[in-house]
């Protein structure tokens, strides 16, 4: 039997010229996640936590799915819970975008909001409350502890990077959120060879507007963060990634989120360092997600 769930995972990688003329000895490709059902990398941490729970018995029918996520997560919980026949509620920041309150409520799914002062870590704090209160009730993935999270792109996305640049990536640059991606990807990519860099992308200050990327020196540190697996941590500022995010929309046709930005302004300072190399990184989600909060330029006075 096949569900959309099947669809989650093997995403293309689509090679980006912006920084050919610059840098001609840097191929640079990206995974663009957004070809997951959900519309972003987080189907696949989503897939992952909600199977392992399934499995280890911790998931059952008369369980909600709780968590708390700025939204991408969420899109993935509530599409899979639909597919799968399991109840959702999401806590997120008052603040996140209409478009991925919208999508959320599309698929079924219920939102309580945490203050929008506190971010991310206000969501965590609440879901923690909420869970506490009633911890039969909740299945609580927690994305930010869970192994299931990053064990999804080690076994996923590394191994789909190691096959589509048949092994020559020398190169591997991905933002920081709960760290999944980074840290699940890096460890597969490392095992297999060794002498594979890794950068890591986080906001360059803890007042940012890199939806889905987490300040690590000011925020609840993630349980699945390893700094081992980290070669570099670059701080990337916000405006030059939302111009990054602009240009690569208007030069190839990618529109892509302001974290995908984020990526090609470390694969840009990476190509001025090294000169030559295969660098892949991921795109984590569209532009399509960002129109209403004007990244785009497009937002109608
Ligand atoms: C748009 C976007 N980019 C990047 C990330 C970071 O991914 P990860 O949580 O695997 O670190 C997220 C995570 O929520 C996200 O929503």
């Amino acid at each position: 039997m096949s569900d959309i769930t099947r669809l989650v995972g093997n995403t293309p990688l689509l090679r980006v010229r912006l920084f050919e003329r610059e840098f001609p000895r840097v191929e640079v490709h990206a995974k663009a996640e957004w070809f997951n059902p959900g519309g972003s990398v987080k189907d696949r941490a989503a897939l992952s936590m909600i199977e392992d729970g399934e499995k280890r018995g911790a998931l059952t029918r008369d369980k909600t799915i709780i968590d708390s996520t700025s939204g991408n997560t969420g899109i993935a919980y509530a599409l899979i819970g639909a597919a799968k026949g399991y109840r959702v509620q999401l806590v997120m920041p008052r603040n996140v975008s209409a478009e991925r309150k919208a999508l959320v409520t599309a698929y079924g799914a219920q939102i309580l909001y945490s203050d929008a002062g506190e971010g991310s870590d206000g969501a965590i704090r609440l879901v923690r409350e909420i869970v506490a209160a009633q911890p039969e009730r909740y299945f609580y993935p927690d994305q930010y502890s869970n192994p299931a999270n990053p064990r999804a792109h080690y076994e996923g996305t590394a191994l789909e990077i190691l096959e589509q640049t048949a092994g020559r990536i020398t190169h591997f640059v991905a933002g920081l959120g709960t760290t999944g991606t980074f840290t699940g990807t890096s460890r597969r990519l490392k095992e297999h060879d060794a002498s594979i860099r890794t950068i890591a992308v986080q906001p360059d200050d803890s007042f940012h507007g890199l939806e889905g990327l987490k300040h690590l020196p000011t925020a609840i540190v993630p349980r699945i963060w390893d700094q081992s697996l980290a070669d570099e941590v670059w701080g990337c500022p916000t405006e030059p990634a939302y111009e990054l995010a602009r240009a690569v929309a208007r030069s190839e046709g990618l529109l892509v989120g302001h974290s995908s930005g984020a990526a090609l302004w470390a694969v840009r300072r990476l190509a001025g360092a090294i000169h030559e190399g295969v660098v892949v990184t991921i795109f984590p989600d569209s532009g399509d997600r960002y129109l209403s909060t004007g990244l785009f330029g497009a937002k109608e006075s």
